[in-house]
């Protein structure tokens, strides 16, 4: 059971801010990002993402290592503010252009496009005039340009996503702060979270107006939520309600809406804070979808705590945090736990009813060294990434045996490039990239993917180049 089918997708994931650079080039518009980073003390490091891996200018060298590695597809997402500048309104054409092009430079390479149409970088101007997705029109004006993006790209790209993770950038950005556009409000969230899930919908009927017979999805994070104590009983008890609360919170608010038509009760019913929807509103975020995205890399434990508004519950598990990077803990701080990806997708078969499913992403951060000299000399040894990835897919396999109807994985990233808060500081790609020269590097993890694509057989494919 370690051979994955013929057309089982194997791909790798990006995303326009963590990787283009070029803020303004050719009449982009600025992002919540761009200003975001800029402010003092937001990112570590007070890094920014001006240049990130200048794939705006080096798109062709990315797209041939892509090709290089056999990739059969790559995911990438495509800038809002790049195509319409302040969100709505006039299409800037040379944004349209670059996308185009690369949507070309993938297919003579035979890779497979999957852009997102959004990935967190919000036209700043929503946000500043409109209030960004605490705004319910802005759930149709995403829609407006994403069926722009479909019109023009719609001949060649036959699979779209429309949005990554609602869940992460409602809490991040709107609850927590942490991430663009940096709110912190616990009335903020729920709103946010909601018009991202209808923009989804109404985007997925956009996208089909423009181009019968493409596939559409959305990538959404599921991080299982484990009760931190087992005992004593009476804690353990109250630890289990508590995660019940918070996988609610964090995945089951997106999953329930997108697939079922329904919030989970505890989210619907909620005397202070509830979704703000209205008629009509859960038919299109339910639209029938031709695959769900799933981004998995770790779980969180709860732990009861009755002082703590909103969820009465203290999380931990994903957060970075300065704990020392072992085999079982990557360098972002998170678990390594892929027994999780095998219960995810089990519980999408059973209380989801089974729909087929790509991983959009699954991944993990290390620290990388550069061993070796020269431009063809150089080696990054990243065993840990190599035995990372082999355990998501034994993960994946593992459900596909039980039956899950799991079509494709995708691995974040890439390349190596701008983590959000993280800054540069935390690698993630199958290749590295030197910041200081922009030279790429494929790491062993890299060439350890490639060979598992030709293979496709886990068990036939060495560790070591
Ligand atoms: C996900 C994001 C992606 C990347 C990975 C590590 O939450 O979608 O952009 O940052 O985490």
């Amino acid at each position: 059971m370690a051979r994955f089918p013929d057309d089982f997708v194997f791909g790798a994931s990006s995303s326009a801010f963590q990787i283009e650079g070029a803020p303004d080039a050719d009449g982009k518009g600025p992002s919540i990002w761009d200003v975001f980073v800029a402010r003092p003390g937001r990112v570590r490091n007070g890094a920014d993402a001006v240049v990130a891996c200048d794939h705006y200018a080096r798109w062709p060298e990315d797209v041939e290592i892509a090709g290089d590695m056999g990739l059969d597809a790559y995911r990438f997402s495509i800038s809002w503010p790049r195509v319409m500048p302040t969100g709505r309104g006039s299409v800037n054409r040379a944004g349209l252009d670059f996308y185009s092009r690369l949507v070309d430079g993938l297919l003579a390479k035979g890779v497979r496009p999957f852009p997102t149409l959004f990935h967190w970088d919000l036209p700043l101007a929503l946000q500043r005039e409109l209030g960004g997705f605490r705004n319910r029109d802005v759930a149709s004006m995403f829609a407006d340009y994403a069926a722009t993006v479909a019109r023009a790209l719609g001949d060649r790209v036959t699979d779209w996503i429309t949005v990554n993770e609602p869940f992460e950038f409602a809490c991040f950005g709107h609850l927590y702060g942490t991430h663009a556009p940096g709110v912190r409000n616990p009335f903020a969230y729920l709103p946010a979270l909601h018009h991202q899930l209808l923009a989804h919908g109404l985007a997925v009927r956009a996208i089909r107006a423009e181009s019968a017979g493409c596939r559409v999805g959305a990538a959404l994070s599921w991080t299982p939520v484990h009760p931190a104590r087992a005992a004593p009983a009476k804690a353990a008890a109250a630890d289990l309600a508590a995660a019940a609360r918070v996988n609610d919170l964090m995945n089951h608010i997106s999953f329930g809406p997108i697939l079922l038509g329904a919030y989970p009760e505890s989210v619907a019913s909620g005397r202070i804070l509830r979704p703000p929807v209205e008629p009509g509103d859960m038919d299109a975020i339910s639209e029938p979808l031709d695959f769900i995205g799933l981004n998995y890399y770790s779980r969180e434990k709860a732990r009861n705590n009755p002082l703590v508004p909103f969820i009465r519950a203290d999380v931990s598990g994903k957060e970075p945090r300065e704990l020392p990077e072992t085999d079982m803990r990557t360098a972002m701080g998170w678990e390594v736990y892929h027994e999780g990806l095998t219960e995810v997708l089990a519980e999408l078969r059973t209380r989801y009813g089974n729909p087929p499913v790509i991983v959009t992403e699954f991944g993990s951060a290390w620290t990388d060294a550069v061993d070796g000299e020269g431009e063809t000399g150089r080696r990054v040894h990243d065993l840990r990434r190599v035995r990372y990835l082999q355990g998501s897919l034994r993960a994946m396999q593992a459900a596909r045996a039980a039956g899950s109807d799991l079509r494709g994985a995708f691995v974040w990233s890439l390349t190596d490039n701008f983590e959000w808060a993280e800054g540069n500081a935390k690698r993630f790609g199958l290749v590295y990239v030197d910041y200081a020269t922009q030279a790429r590097i494929v790491k062993d993890s890299g060439r350890w993917y490639s060979r598992l694509i030709a293979a496709r057989d886990l068990d036939s494919v060495s560790e070591e180049a």
